[in-house]
Parts: C-alpha cells; structure tokens; sequence
C-alpha cells in the first residue's frame, strides 16, 4: 500500500496509547480469547510493551495516523531455550487496513532490527489464528511448542546461520 511509513515510537503520551489501544481493541475483533481482552487491560498490557522494549516499539503510519504496531524486543529471557533470543511481544494492525501489505513492512522492519543481535526469533499466537499462524509460516516462522491454547513459533535467522557457520569452520581445528 503506498503513502504507508514506518517509524520507531517516539513518545507514548495519552493520545498515542488510546490509539493503541483502539488498534488492539479492533485489530483482534473476532479472536477476543488471544487480543483485545478489554481496554483496561490492553491499557496496561500496552504500557508494560512500553517500558519493556521501547527501542522496538514500532509503528505504521498512514496519513499520519498510525494504523499498526510491532513490539519487538532486543533483550528477552526465553524460559523455553534457557538464553536470550529476539521476541515480538505484540503485532496488530488496524482491521480497515489488514491485508495491504502492512504487516510485512512492519516485519520486515522488525526482524533487520532484531537480526542484529539474535539468531532466534521468539513469539506466541493463538492456536486458531490461523491469519496470524500463516503469516508467519511464510517468513518461516515454525511452531515448536505449546501452552493452554497459544503456540510458540520461531524463527531462525540466515544471516546468522551463516555466521554460526562460519564460527564452527573456525573453532572446529581447534
Ligand atoms: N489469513 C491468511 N493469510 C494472511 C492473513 C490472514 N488473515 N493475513 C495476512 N496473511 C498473509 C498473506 O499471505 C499475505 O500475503 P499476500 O499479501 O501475498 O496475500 C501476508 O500474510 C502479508 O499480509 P499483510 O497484508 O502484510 O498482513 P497484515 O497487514 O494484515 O498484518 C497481521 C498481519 C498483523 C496478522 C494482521 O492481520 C492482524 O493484525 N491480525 C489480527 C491480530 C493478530 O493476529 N496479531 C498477531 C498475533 S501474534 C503476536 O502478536 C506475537
């Protein structure tokens, strides 16, 4: 979709998380048991996004009005492969402007952020978000795991394949 920006969140003032929330509240109409559980909470949930990974928090913007979100964060402790990887806390675009494109923008911004410090990309979506489950199969994202009704998904980075690669042809004469 063209006239569509992507930009890294500047501030988080009371308008900016009403849109925020109104984008969340929307974005999961039809998939309330995974997004969207009420204002109050998306509130909260929305402004612990903030503080966790604020250097991630990025949006879409079309005519100047954000339109959707990716939360992407650089420094998370995955309990499931006991080390740090890359993670995408949140990822929601508003229901008028799914399906043009924008999430992919806002992917493809994620993951050259995330890329350079990870070679695991971490997150979890609902069991029958099945939209969401295919989007991410197609930038190879793989489910390797489960809990109550969400699924974890990662993904493994090539660049950084290649650098693994190239750390074992260097270590393995040692
Ligand atoms: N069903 C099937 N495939 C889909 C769907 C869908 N509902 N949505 C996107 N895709 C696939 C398509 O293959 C599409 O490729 P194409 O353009 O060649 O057809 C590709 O994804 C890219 O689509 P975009 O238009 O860039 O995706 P969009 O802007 O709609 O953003 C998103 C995708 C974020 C999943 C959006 O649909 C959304 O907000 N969904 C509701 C909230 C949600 O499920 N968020 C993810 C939860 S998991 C988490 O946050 C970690």
């Amino acid at each position: 979709m063209k006239g569509v920006k992507i930009e890294k969140l500047e501030k988080f003032d009371r308008d900016t998380l009403e849109r925020l929330v109104e984008i969340y509240m929307d974005g999961y109409e039809g998939l309330r048991e995974y997004g969207g559980e009420g204002v109050d909470y998306a509130r909260g949930y929305l402004r612990w996004c903030w503080v966790k990974a604020k250097d991630g928090f990025f949006v879409a913007k079309v005519g100047g009005e954000i339109v959707g979100f990716i939360v992407c964060d650089r420094d998370w402790h995955s309990k499931y492969e006991e080390r740090s990887v890359g993670a995408v806390h949140e990822f929601v675009i508003d229901s008028r402007f799914q399906g043009k494109g924008i999430g992919r923008a806002l992917m493809d911004t994620c993951l050259r952020y995330l890329e350079e410090s990870y070679d695991r990309i971490e997150l979890w979506v609902g069991e029958k978000n099945e939209g969401a489950k295919h989007f991410y199969e197609e930038y190879g994202f793989r489910v390797v795991g489960k809990e109550r009704i969400w699924r974890r998904m990662v993904l493994d980075l090539k660049k950084n394949e290649k650098n693994d690669k190239a750390k074992s042809r260097n270590t393995d004469g040692d």
